[in-house]
């Protein structure tokens, strides 16, 4: 038995114990045997931090048009014909699409009122403990009741929260919790997901208590022998009388599963008087010696574990994890981690999880970081708000160095419902929040204060923010993402930021660089590409270009797979790579972006937001006259062509060209397009491919095309003048003359079979996810890459389907469907196992579609 387990049966007793004493008549007999259990019992309880993640259970109710509200937060209100469920949870897909609805959003229902309600365990035996309840993030406005009252409100969906429970808490009795959530009444440029998305916790702790994210720890000083290690910690005395409390702190290592394992570390104790109900900061200082660091290839992680006494008794154990490394942006030599030069390969990602919408899965993060890792990727940037704090987990365990980003507007909103409705009463906290939560992590390198902010001309609301930023970690940079090339040159970047981003705007990259005032500070690229393209479609003739000059604009709103369109601000991947050699002090990049996401599905953007951001006038009118004209205007497009990869993970072209840049070390080559064309025999169709090999030779049915080698300033070899005819098409790579990779591409029969293929990404040893792919293969087991199939699937007991998609920005398919046709030979169908099944219980998954049979896979 181990610790937790004692606990938890001491618990249960306790909990029989209480039933029966107050079952007890006799009351002076009732209150002897409660206070020998309490003194029994006080070495477990005293040390105890409860905290419970509120998972199951919850009713939940989502208004129609014209409801009442009348009662809903009351305790005793009749919550039965409400729904029951999970959280996390996202509303906004369940519905699915709808054409009339906003593109940019998703055609999603995700607007909307809803009322999550559940029963709290707060016993008898709690009183006199300080009860909190967490959220990680609420979609949005929340408002917070117990027992009928109003305990808080928390309008930023993005930010994590916690209030204080006890002035409203029925000790013994019954305690019910009601959250409103409204997405009605406000606006987003993405599809922001609605519901309680994230993990919700119940915490219960002594009156003595380090406080919600009180403790922020950093490591001064670093060498071979020792690691300074400094901790501040908030704490507060709950306790009506003034309390001598002591603080101790231990240190672990902790291997990829969270294991601990004591490591050699001196801590001075520190013992403070706190008055009644007073709050402290302690400061306690040690070392670690022979730390390990924190780096990209080696992820080494501690943990410091904080132990309060009150007197001589045990009563919180807080622990956070942290690292031991340096960060250096230098402004004109790069950014050094650990004293090593590390160019930033990094994606923006929005926060959906794709099919699964915005209901936050750990192991679906978890699985687009391998994916994205797989390419080179070592930085994430999430944009444009703070993440679920478990995705800083999974960076500081995989190493990838994050900027986590605030805002997407401050005070002047990009919608007419923006967050800059809240700004002025909530920024601040918004922040703080933020900060305070993040700034353990090894993998945060630095925070910024917001993206394209249409005040980004507001010199003292930029510097306002920087500085309480600041004062809340002083050890990292702050960075901002502009879009306005003078903010680069007009004094603006000066005082809101340490480390200067600037999206896109490439033709700035020089002037900023040479600024006499920017001499110190350094730049980012912090928005790049906006390469547009849809997995597995090619469109003749190939031609580089912005989607302006709009030949790509077409009836199936699909974009080129050959990696060549971009909106007017964007690039191609290969014009970004050029420029960040010719300035080798530019930090690095952040693609916009890794995965595909719901909501922007520029430049299909049904409601014109982002054909405004075509700056000119004649493109922008001509770009909506043809929209107009092609559906008046049912545009079916529901989510972004930006990503590298589809909305399913599914690799696009551009994937590989990423790896062949960011992985230079991995033989490698793809080649673009596929080979199935019965209708272009005889006609020319363009050849390219990636590789980090340094020459290629490209075959088409044993003949040679001719050996390229790759020109300094370019990233793709291509093959303009290749004429097709079916069969195999082969590229040889070579690197210093030898050979080093070589990829192939055939014309394939039509798709006869189904193959199938699970994926899972267990996070601290534990799955309950289990991701697989559906490929379409002619008889001969060869991937069809244009095949589309209608699939329907089916999974035995023990698990449910919970999402699938095909990767087609244009499907109007509801995720939760079971049937829907593979798109370009793919499909994704995501199973989550019943973590109740009987234990030894064969899970099977089973596929079958028109013309390829069935298929089936033990999960
Ligand atoms: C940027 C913006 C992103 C996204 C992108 C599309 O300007 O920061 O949020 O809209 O454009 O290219």
């Amino acid at each position: 038995m181990n610790d937790d387990d004692l606990v938890r049966g001491l618990r249960i007793l306790t909990a029989l114990y209480m039933i029966f004493l107050n079952k007890l008549k006799k009351q002076c007999l009732r209150q002897s045997l409660l206070l020998l259990c309490v003194l029994t019992l006080s070495n477990v309880y005293a040390q105890d931090r409860q905290v419970d993640v509120l998972r199951d259970g919850w009713r939940f109710y989502r208004l129609e048009k014209n409801d009442g509200e009348q009662g809903f937060s009351n305790r005793d209100f009749d919550d039965k014909a409400w729904r029951t469920l999970s959280v996390p949870h996202d509303w906004g897909v369940e519905k699915g699409f709808d054409v009339s609805l906003e593109n940019n959003t998703g055609l999603l229902h995700w607007k909307g009122i809803g009322w999550y309600r559940k029963d709290l365990d707060i016993g008898a035996e709690d009183k006199g403990k300080r009860i909190a309840i967490e959220f990680d993030g609420a979609m949005a406005n929340a408002q917070v009741y117990l027992n009928g009252k109003l305990v808080g409100e928390w309008p930023y969906g993005y930010t994590s929260f916690s209030f204080d429970l006890n002035p409203y808490v029925d000790f013994g009795g019954k305690n019910k919790l009601a959250v409103r959530l409204d997405t009605e009444s406000f606006d987003s440029r993405w599809y922001p997901g609605a519901g309680i998305y994230r993990n919700v916790r119940l915490v219960k702790t002594n009156p003595v208590h380090v406080v919600y994210n009180g403790v922020f720890v950093t490591t001064p000083v670093i060498d071979e022998k020792n690691g300074k290690v400094s901790l501040r910690a908030d704490i507060r005395n709950g306790n009506n009388a003034y309390g001598k409390i002591t603080a101790k702190v231990k240190v672990y290592a902790l291997d990829e599963n969270d294991r601990r394992t004591p490591v050699e570390s001196k801590f001075a104790d520190v013992t403070v008087g706190v008055p009644a109900k007073g709050d402290h900061t302690l400061r306690l200082d040690g070392v670690v010696s022979k730390p390990k660091l924190w780096s990209i290839e080696t992820p080494n992680r501690y943990l410091a574990e904080l132990d309060l006494y009150d007197g001589d008794r045990l009563v919180d154990q807080y622990s956070t994890s942290f690292g031991f490394r340096t960060i250096d942006f230098t402004p004109r030599d790069g950014f050094y981690l650990n004293g090593k030069r590390v160019q930033i390969k990094g994606v923006c990602n929005h926060h959906d999880l794709g099919p699964l919408g915005s209901a936050f899965y750990v192991e679906a993060a978890k699985r687009q970081l391998v994916i994205m890792k797989e390419m080179g990727l070592n930085a994430l940037r999430t944009s444009h708000n703070p993440p679920a704090p478990e995705i800083l987990d999974l960076c500081d365990k995989m190493g990838i160095i994050v900027q986590v980003e605030a805002f997407d507007t401050w005070r002047k909103g990009k919608k007419k419902n923006d967050y800059n409705l809240a700004f002025n009463g909530w920024h601040m906290m918004d922040l703080e929040a933020m900060i305070k939560r993040d700034r353990n992590h090894p993998s945060v390198v630095m925070w910024s204060n917001g993206n394209e902010m249409p005040d980004q001309w507001d010199l003292a609301l930029g510097k306002s923010l920087y500085t309480v930023a600041k004062s809340l970690d002083p050890t990292r940079p702050i960075s901002l993402g502009c879009n306005w090339g003078n903010t680069a040159i007009n004094g603006f970047q000066k005082e809101s930021t340490d480390v200067y981003g600037l999206n896109y705007r490439t033709s700035f990259y020089e002037k900023t660089l040479n600024k006499e005032e920017n001499k110190q500070k350094g730049l980012l690229a912090s928005e790049t590409s906006s390469t547009l393209s849809t997995r597995g479609e090619y469109f003749f003739p190939v031609k580089f270009g912005t989607s302006k000059q709009l030949r790509e604009i077409n009836d199936n709103f699909q974009i080129s797979g050959y990696d060549v369109t971009y909106p007017g601000w964007g690039n191609t991947p290969d014009l970004q790579f050029r420029l960040l050699e010719k300035y080798p002090a530019i930090y690095g990049e952040f693609v916009w972006t890794g995965f595909d996401y719901l909501g922007e599905p520029t430049p299909y953007n049904h409601d014109m937001t982002n054909l405004l951001n075509f700056r000119d006038k004649k493109k922008r009118e001509r770009l909506k006259k043809q929209l107009e004209e092609l559906g008046k205007i049912e545009v079916p497009s529901r989510s972004s062509y930006f990503g590298i990869v589809d909305l399913c993970g599914f690799k696009k072209d551009r994937y590989y060209m990423y790896q062949s840049q960011w992985r230079p070390e991995l033989p490698m080559a793809h080649i673009l397009p596929h080979w199935n064309w019965p209708g272009r025999k005889g006609k020319v169709t363009p050849v390219h491919v990636y590789t980090s090999g340094d020459e290629a030779e490209l075959f088409l049915n044993g003949r040679s095309l001719g050996r390229q080698k790759v020109k300094a300033g370019e990233y793709r070899l291509q093959w303009n003048d290749v004429t097709y005819s079916p069969g195999t098409l082969k590229v040889v790579a070579y690197k210093d003359g030898k050979k080093w990779a070589e990829d192939v591409v055939r014309t394939t029969g039509k798709a006869r079979k189904i193959r199938l293929t699970k994926d899972v990404y267990p996070v601290n040893g534990e799955n309950e996810l289990c991701f697989v792919t559906v490929d379409l293969t002619d008889s001969r087991g060869r991937f069809v890459a244009d095949a589309d199939n209608a699939l329907e699937f089916s999974v035995s007991d023990g698990a449910e389907i919970i999402a699938s998609d095909n990767g087609d920005p244009t499907s109007l398919i509801a995720f939760k469907e079971t049937k829907r046709p593979a798109f370009n030979g793919k499909c994704l169908i995501i199973v989550k196992l019943d973590k109740n099944r009987a234990s030894g219980q064969k899970t099977v998954l089973r596929v079958k579609g028109t013309g390829v049979g069935c298929a089936s896979i033990a999960l």
